[in-house]
């Protein structure tokens, strides 16, 4: 069944204290509204349309810039005066031809979407359904009123008697209702409530004098209707939201130290036999191959790490490429465009750019390769830079196949250090060194035999 799906996003989330829209703080990574288009989106929503209120341009250019988002249609929603207000916007924007329209709000980003299709199910393009939730406290929110099973009425909290505030079965804001009938009680709203506003809630009760069948469905979880409208309840919902894909690797065989001390903020695959420790962040797109180790708080982005990798602990690594059995870290830092082959080594305090490393090349200690291409089986020693930039363009570095770099060497680029050759520690290479060779630049070596030190003059007296 075709489907218009509204997300109610013009609130203004004063409790954030943040400059930032409401619907744009994020969680694993993703705006809040993405979260929830990216659910409309995989309900197949025909039509998705946000109600933009407060930052609208801000909320509105964040949307466009999404792939989830770049189909949403915007309204504006000024002045907010409440859900039935805000619906009253959407109304032009919906398409009739869907005989459904579903009701979301931007700041309820975990909603699954086999509960709304469930909703959708349940409404069927004849009944309003509406999704409930059990709340042991219910506080602030619109109460359930039934009749036997027969929803009657959602009374706000502020409008409701004491014996209706004791009901906990409460409104979680997202219903679905036959779009005819939603746009004929959405025009006939009023504002006649403790708060002077117009409640989307109110539809309830113009539903049952006309006999149009309301039925509640109830929420999976509490936590996929928690709306956010705190730096409280937004680390809460992260740390729930992470905890599900938590779990959901470890179904899958991953193991994670502590399931609690690890986040995704994008798509981690993994192969089997992975191994991640505490406080690692991965971000992107990243995978990790079969028996592939990652050690504590390591930051991971948009990588591709290889069979029985180890990487060590505070390794930072971003669009780098790992080959299989590779030994990275502790403390390494991949830039962008590397890409190491299988075995290679990268030890602490290296950093690698745009580089290229064969099999089995070791950078072991305190280094820099960038726009560098390596042969298998360099050994690039401690201290030994490729100076890859000249102030105002970046040059290559090629070592071949079986060198020997000492350590503390200057690699000027555009350089070529041969096959084989060996560069003696310290030097400053700018000329290319020949294969099979051992290339030195650098002062020789002299002693000054009876050489004395200066003495300090003896003090004046008197
Ligand atoms: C609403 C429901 C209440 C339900 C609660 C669940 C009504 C009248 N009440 O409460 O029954 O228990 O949600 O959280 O619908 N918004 C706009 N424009 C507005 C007002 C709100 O876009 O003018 C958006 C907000 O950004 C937010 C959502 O609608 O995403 C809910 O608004 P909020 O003020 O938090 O909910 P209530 O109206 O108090
Ligand atoms: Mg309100």
């Amino acid at each position: 069944m075709a489907l218009n799906v509204v997300i109610m996003a013009a609130g203004k989330g004063t409790r954030m204290k943040s400059a930032l829209p409401k619907v744009l703080h994020r969680i694993g990574g993703t705006s809040l509204l993405d979260h929830v288009v990216r659910t409309a989106a995989a309900l197949g929503a025909a039509r998705t349309v946000v109600v933009t209120g407060h930052g609208a341009e801000q909320v509105e250019a964040s949307l466009a810039a999404s792939p989830a988002g770049g189909a949403a249609r915007c309204v504006r929603q000024e002045p907010q005066l409440g859900t039935g207000h805000a619906m009253q916007q959407a109304l032009p924007a919906l398409d009739d031809a869907n005989a459904t329209t579903l009701v979301l709000y931007g700041d309820v980003p975990l909603i699954s979407a086999a509960t709304v299709r469930r909703l959708v199910g349940t409404s069927a393009g004849r009944a309003l359904a509406l999704l409930t939730v059990e709340l042991d406290d219910p506080n602030g929110y619109g109460r359930i009123v039934r009749e036997g099973a027969h929803v009657r009425a959602i009374v706000e909290h502020k409008d409701a008697t004491a014996a209706q505030r004791a009901i906990r079965e409460t409104y979680t804001g997202i219903m679905a209702a036959p779009t005819a009938l939603l746009k004929r009680w959405v025009m006939a709203l009023s504002n006649d409530n403790a708060q002077r506003e117009y409640y989307l809630t109110d539809v309830v009760a113009m539903a049952v004098a006309e006999g149009v069948p309301v039925l509640a469905e109830h929420a999976a979880s509490a936590t996929e209707v928690a709306g956010v409208n705190s730096p409280r309840q937004l680390a809460e919902l992260e740390r729930a939201f992470q905890r599900a894909q938590a779990e959901a690797l470890m179904d899958a065989g991953v193991r994670l130290a502590d399931p609690a001390r690890f986040d995704v903020r994008g798509a981690l695959s993994c192969g089997e036999d992975v191994e991640i420790d505490v406080g690692c962040i991965f971000e992107g797109t990243v995978h990790l191959a079969d028996g592939a180790r990652i050690g504590a708080h390591c930051v991971i982005r948009d990588s591709r790490i290889g069979e029985g990798v180890l990487v060590q602990a505070f390794t930072h690594m971003n669009q780098a490429v790992i080959g299989p059995r590779a030994e990275i870290g502790p403390f390494a830092r991949l830039r962008p465009g590397a890409d190491l082959g299988p075995e290679v080594h990268i030890g602490n305090f290296v950093e690698v750019k745009n580089s290229t490393l064969a099999a089995g090349a070791k950078a072991n200690h305190l280094a820099y390769l960038g726009d560098t291409t390596v042969g298998a089986r360099v050994n690039y020693g401690a201290g030994s830079i490729t100076a890859n930039y000249d102030g105002a363009n970046k040059h290559r570095t090629v070592i071949g196949a079986d060198a020997h770099i000492g350590s503390n060497c200057v690699l000027v680029a555009p350089v070529t250090i041969g096959e084989g050759a060996t560069i003696g520690g310290g030097s400053t290479i700018n000329k290319d060194a020949p294969p099979g060779q051992l290339t030195i630049a650098r002062a020789r070596q002299v002693s000054y035999a009876g050489w004395e030190r200066p003495k300090k003059a003896p003090k004046k007296s008197g």
